[in-house]
């Protein structure tokens, strides 16, 4: 198996870390526009190896698609991340070119991989990764949710002091300050989260996990990368083992949840096939209108991408 990591960026660098310490592949590329800076980053993952004892080899391209050739998983992490003072909408010209130029170049290469769009505003550019790419949904997904739910997951086991283990919780809606953590279908080993935490000790850690990817643009001057690396590769893990596991994912809503023609995140099962089915929580009217809130501001930059006026996506 085969796996190619675009943008070998702290994200980028991070997740190839992780897929190659998994022993997930036999092979990985990562990917970099930047002259000689993949080959170099891959050079010194490899070089863990002996340390960390595994044998899937990685190695490094500038900008030469031809090396990514037949990858089964690829995930696009190209792109600028956030300052502080920016909302991850303010990338969207810049990062919609290179989501589009990357993904025209890897489908050249490997017609038939599964592509995992990392790149910011994560929503609207997996829409604009689908819209270039024109293959099955199921193929063509963003990383978010997962790290929303671990920072979630993370708060409420410094709350509770308990391994995080421990905590299972679903978190849907868009990647930004509208996601909608679900305390309902939240639990701490089997038992309900809101029968160990009152409900405005809640509602701060929810308003904290909203603010998490701005709280660390604030301490580092720059975004998250090792939990958005992580999150990522555990994607490809459950791709490339067919482990069938559930998790929150940017899918493409065709009428689920009431919504349609929208990339939004919503619990999915993923194995070899990809997306092999979005799973529909019941919610109640409070959780539905977050949901719906939280589709409106995502449906209003996807139209500022269907708007915008260079040629960066083609319907
Ligand atoms: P970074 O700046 O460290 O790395 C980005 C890399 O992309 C750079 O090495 C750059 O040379 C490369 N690149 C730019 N244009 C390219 C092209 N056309 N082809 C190939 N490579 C290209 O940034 P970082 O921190 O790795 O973040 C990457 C992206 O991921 C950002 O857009 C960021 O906002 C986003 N992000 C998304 C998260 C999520 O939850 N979905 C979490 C964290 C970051
Ligand atoms: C994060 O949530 C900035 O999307 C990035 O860390």
């Amino acid at each position: 198996m085969k796996v190619t990591v675009v943008g070998a960026g702290n994200v980028g660098a991070t997740c190839a870390d992780v897929i190659a310490q998994k022993e997930l592949v036999n092979e990985l590329v990562l990917l970099d526009i930047k002259e000689n800076f993949a080959e170099g980053k891959a050079l010194d993952i490899w070089q863990t190896a002996p340390v960390n004892l595994y044998d899937t080899r990685i190695t490094g391209s500038t900008n030469d698609y031809s090396k990514t050739a037949n990858s089964d998983v690829v995930v696009i992490t190209s792109g600028l991340p956030r300052k502080p003072g920016m909302s991850r909408d303010d990338l969207i010209s810049t990062n919609a070119g290179i989501v589009k130029t990357v993904t025209e170049n890897i489908l050249k290469y490997s017609p038939k991989c599964i592509i995992i769009i990392v790149s910011n505003p994560l929503d609207v550019m997996t829409y604009c990764a689908y819209l270039t790419a024109k293959i099955d949904s199921k193929r063509v997904f963003g990383m978010a949710g997962i790290l929303d739910t671990a920072r979630y997951r993370a708060f409420l086991a410094d709350e509770l002091n308990c391994s995080p283990k421990d905590i299972q919780a679903v978190l849907m809606g868009g990647h930004g300050d509208t996601m909608v953590p679900l305390p309902r279908y939240t639990t701490v080993a089997g038992i309900p989260v809101t029968e160990l935490i009152s409900k405005e000790r809640l509602d701060e850690i929810i308003d904290r996990t909203k603010k998490g990817g701005g709280e660390i643009v604030n301490l580092l001057g720059t975004s998250a990368w090792y939990a958005p690396g992580a999150a990522a590769a555990q994607m490809v893990e459950a791709i490339i083992r067919d482990q069938k596991r559930i998790f929150p994912v940017c899918a493409w809503l065709q009428g689920e949840y009431g919504l349609k023609d929208i990339y939004l995140g919503v619990p999915v099962k993923l194995g070899k096939k990809g997306i092999e089915q979005i799973i529909e929580l019941k919610l109640n009217e409070e959780e539905k209108k977050s949901l719906y809130d939280s589709a409106k501001s995502v449906k209003e930059v996807m139209s500022v991408l269907d708007n915008m006026n260079n040629s960066t996506v083609a319907k």
